[in-house]
């Protein structure tokens, strides 16, 4: 399963999409390169209007795009005969936020849905989504109505229905963004199992940085129809490049100023050293100055420690020089702001 993540499933090539409104031509997507590899979690992150529901609606052609291509197992979707377009598609299951399920059906009914579509016989599908069903935790419940279940289990539901035409690929739009934390948690999980036990390719769209790092292995950040930076969660998530990047993962620079007022601060970086490790507590043992966080964003990935720590320096010259030789002796990433 390893090597099968070098593999590319969909390639997006100079991906463009503009709406035609009464205001005149909108600008959802620009000019998107991008690969999605075969067996990946890959995260979409991105303000509120940035192209990212677009996006996941021009990979399987709920929308076409207006320029540009998408290329799915090595094959142009826009040059694909009419059937083979409509299996590619059939490939690229879908879940939302809003679970979309049938209210007049029931669980099991819901789940058959793209079946008969498909033209499954009654019997084979209906095998096929009680294993679904199973698979997702709900085969106690295949009688239910959408109305009579928690939003967690609606999206379960969604889940068995999105993969019951055996799809290679499952697009997920802010799949989690109208669950609680701890339904949020559960879903994620089983949107890692599906891709762990079943080898499917996830491509998660969310506007959730906490989302993206608990299950994504690449991230593209997509900020006003443009691709701001893409690479592994690790990597973006230690030393965002983009001012949108930045702006996401670090905090907003303007927003921390008028908080912390003007003094100088110095944030550190912390892109992977061994979680165990006390920077912070070494650090004031050996300068013999105390210091101030003024706002921490770090986190434990791995065994590694990840994020930044924004620390006040000491108003006198000599302390502050400390803490800079110190920092630097000790190998610590940092930057001075203000
Ligand atoms: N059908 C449409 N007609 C006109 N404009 C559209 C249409 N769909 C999207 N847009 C515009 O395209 C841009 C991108 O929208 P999109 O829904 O892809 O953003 P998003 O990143 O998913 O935002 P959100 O996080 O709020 O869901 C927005 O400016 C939006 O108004
Ligand atoms: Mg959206």
């Amino acid at each position: 399963m390893e090597n099968r993540k070098e593999e590319t499933i969909i390639r997006l090539e100079g991906l463009g999409k503009q709406f035609a409104t009464a205001n005149g031509t909108v600008t959802a997507l620009d000019d998107i390169n991008l690969d999605i590899r075969q067996g990946e979690v890959f995260g979409i992150i991105g303000l509120s209007g940035a192209g990212k529901s677009t996006l996941v609606r021009c990979i399987n052609y709920l929308e076409v795009p207006t320029s540009g291509r998408v290329i799915f197992e090595g094959k142009n979707l826009s040059a694909m005969k009419e059937k083979e377009k409509r299996q590619a598609r059939q490939s690229m299951g879908m879940i939302f936020q809003q679970f979309n399920l049938l209210a007049q059906r029931n669980v099991l009914q819901n789940v058959c849905f793209p079946m008969e579509i498909a033209k499954v016989n009654k019997a084979d599908a209906r095998k096929r989504a009680e294993e679904l069903l199973k698979l997702v935790g709900l085969e106690d419940r295949m009688k239910a109505y959408p109305a009579q279940l928690s939003g967690g289990q609606k999206q379960r539901v969604a889940i068995a229905r999105a993969m019951a035409t055996n799809p290679k690929v499952l697009l997920c739009d802010e799949a989690t963004s109208a669950l609680d934390p701890n339904t949020t948690k559960s879903i994620l999980q089983l949107l890692k199992k599906i891709n762990k036990e079943m080898g499917i390719t996830v491509i998660v769209i969310t506007h959730e940085m906490a989302v993206i790092e608990a299950i994504c292995d690449r991230v593209a950040i997509i900020d006003h129809s443009h691709i701001a930076e893409v690479g592994k969660v690790s990597e973006i998530f230690s030393g965002p490049k983009s001012d949108i990047g930045r702006q996401l993962i670090l905090g907003d620079a303007a927003a921390q100023r008028a908080t912390f007022g003007n003094s100088r601060q110095i944030r550190i970086i912390f892109d992977g050293r061994e979680s165990s490790e006390p920077v912070l507590a070494n650090m004031v043992l050996a300068c013999k100055v105390p210091v101030n966080i003024m706002h921490a964003d770090t986190r434990d990935i791995e065994g590694k420690a990840m994020g930044h720590m924004l620390l006040q320096l000491p108003e006198d010259e000599v302390d502050a020089g400390r803490i800079r030789n110190y920092l630097k002796t000790a190998n610590v990433t940092f930057e001075e702001v203000r």
